[in-house]
């Protein structure tokens, strides 16, 4: 605790120094949210990451996040504070391999979910969140045909949604695609009253059992304007951090114990005072690739 303590002031202090913005996802542990000054979802965090002043961003999220920001904003330092904290599903599509499928499919419009890397963004049309894949999958002609990347379950929750068929990727998110349709089951056995929140990455199956499916601000959005009390929480274990701070007298239980990214988790207040004092992990990415990837988010951005 005492810890913590000297840990947060020490980071405030090296923030005004550097004139550091911290940006955190949702997803990171509750004492480094805190010393955050923007928490959110991947589409919020771009967004700021964006618009941002500061000269250096510590992202405390994973590595495509960093990524992104490095490409919206190339004339600042962007910093992961552990380096290896990196998306296990953004690694299931390389750019080869996204080639490859688009040669088979050609004409086809490549809709790329952020949790991608830059070398793929630069192979794709047009990013999405899960706050805005729906809206996205809207934007684009009716006659043109659609390759999703990498979740095959938000790109099958967004098909359904949109009624538009897609060529979907084999990619998905290790901690999602873990929840099972027997634990929301028994979690809804323990807990009758309370109303189930699932995030898009989880399978068809676990989607089709929630009252509200979104990303994670979109969740912790409903549950503060519900008149519920209690929510099952399918989604990562850091988003109750969140929905206990701004929904006070309410309750939530996780889906299952395994809802945990150890990738976000790796992130702790040590390693963001570090990477304040020494400047270092620095995320960069070559121009060529950059300027590619930018159009790619750009496009995304604007889609209103
Ligand atoms: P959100 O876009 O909902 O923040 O999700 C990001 C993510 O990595 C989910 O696993
Ligand atoms: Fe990637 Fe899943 Fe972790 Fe999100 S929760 S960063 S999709 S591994």
């Amino acid at each position: 605790e005492e810890k913590i303590i000297s840990l947060t002031e020490d980071i405030k202090r090296l923030k005004k120094e550097r004139n550091a913005i911290i940006l955190a996802h949702v997803y990171q542990r509750p004492e480094v949210q805190e010393v955050a000054d923007i928490i959110g979802d991947s589409l919020e965090l771009s967004r700021r990451a964006a618009e941002t002043d500061a000269d250096v961003i510590v992202f405390c999220g994973v590595h495509f996040m960093a990524e992104s920001a490095a490409i919206l904003s190339p004339q600042k330092t962007v910093l992961l504070p552990e380096e290896n904290a990196g998306c296990p599903m953004a690694d299931m599509v390389t750019a080869e391999a996204l080639r490859a499928k688009k040669e088979e499919m050609p004409g086809a419009v490549v809709v790329a979910y952020v949790n991608t890397s830059a070398e793929v963004k630069a192979e794709s049309d047009i990013c999405c969140t899960s706050a805005n894949a729906v809206k996205i999958v809207h934007s684009i002609p009716e006659d043109k045909e659609i390759i999703f990347i990498p979740d095959k379950n938000l790109g099958m929750f967004v098909a359904t949604k949109t009624n538009r068929p897609m060529t979907l990727w084999e990619g998905w998110c290790n901690t999602h695609d873990w929840v099972t349709t027997e634990e929301v089951t028994k979690a809804k056995e323990e807990h009758p009253d309370a109303l189930v929140l699932i995030h898009p990455e989880c399978r068809p199956e676990v989607t089709a059992m929630a009252d509200y499916v979104s990303s994670t601000t979109g969740l912790i959005k409903f549950a503060k304007d519900s008149e519920a009390k209690q929510f099952i929480v399918g989604t990562e274990s850091g988003i109750l951090h969140q929905m206990y701070k701004q929904c006070p007298g309410k309750e939530f239980f996780l889906a299952t114990k395994r809802l945990v990214c150890p990738n976000m988790k790796a992130t702790t207040l040590d390693k963001v005072k570090k990477a304040l004092e020494t400047m270092q992990p620095q995320i960069t990415v070559p121009s060529q690739i950059r300027e590619k990837a930018l159009i790619c988010l750009e496009r995304m951005l604007e889609v209103k």
